[in-house]
């Protein structure tokens, strides 16, 4: 498995906040069957420099010298697109996901449909592939926007842990997953448990290996490698018995 979303570059955003943190978790994915980490720091696009923050470097030489050999450690960030992203910073590849022309950014919560479609045709024009971090996060989110932004090129990161919740976002990801919308799954670790391991699990306990392949091994990989990823078939996910109760208590049944 491949988990291309983590904020496991110590100390240098609100992730793990030490090597020691960041080494039990990566021991922890390694025995989940994680073989390769992306560390995604967050960088705002308005901050975005034409080299790595020196703090970030420092960091990734102390956790290397400590982290197990597997899951192999990729470089990347986690771009806040606060302004168009610019030239500049298009340029720069270690804001790109080991070095690839896969971007991964975000927005803040609110954020306006066109906002989000006109910051992913900004990074499309600087030649760069735009991998939308959680989209079921962002209020405007639908099938139908997130269908016309991977129209325009964009490509999709679902958050692996919501696809198994009940909130709001949970829905969303879920007919994300169902319309045949996203592209990958990844674990957003924050230095805690949240694992692209439990999307595969969930996945491939309804009986949908083949979409938890690719959506956790193979188009992870394809970004890896620089190349197109595959269509992912649309898969329903059932909440699990368990949830249904929680919503019930909840109300929300
Ligand atoms: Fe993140």
């Amino acid at each position: 498995m491949i988990d291309l979303h983590s904020h496991l570059l110590p100390a240098v955003d609100d992730g793990s906040r030490s090597v020691e943190q960041s080494v039990r978790v990566l021991q922890d994915m390694a025995r989940q069957g994680v073989t390769d980490v992306c560390l995604t720091p967050h960088v705002r696009a308005s901050r975005a420099l034409a080299v790595a923050p020196v703090e970030h470097d420092a960091a990734f030489t102390a956790l290397a010298a400590s982290a197990p050999e597997l899951p192999r450690l990729h470089r990347g960030a986690e771009v806040m697109l606060d302004r168009p992203l610019s030239a500049v910073a298009g340029r720069a590849r270690y804001i790109t996901l080991g070095a690839t022309r896969y971007v991964l950014v975000e927005y803040t919560r609110t954020v306006a449909l066109e906002t989000i479609s006109q910051g992913l045709v900004r990074v499309l024009s600087l030649g760069l592939v735009p991998l939308l971090a959680h989209p079921e996060r962002y209020s405007s989110c639908s099938v139908e926007a997130v269908r016309y932004w991977r129209e325009l090129g964009a490509r999709m990161q679902i958050d692996a842990t919501t696809l198994g919740t009940t909130q709001a976002r949970g829905n969303r990801a879920r007919d994300l997953v169902a319309a045949g919308l996203a592209d990958i799954l990844a674990g957003d670790n924050h230095g805690d448990d949240r694992s692209v391991a439990n999307g595969y699990r969930l996945l491939e306990g309804q009986g949908a290996r083949d979409v938890a392949e690719l959506l956790v091994v193979h188009n992870p990989g394809a970004i890896l490698e620089d190349r197109p990823l595959e269509p992912v078939p649309g898969v329903v996910v059932k909440r699990t018995l368990r949830q249904k109760i929680r919503r019930l208590f909840e109300g929300e049944a």
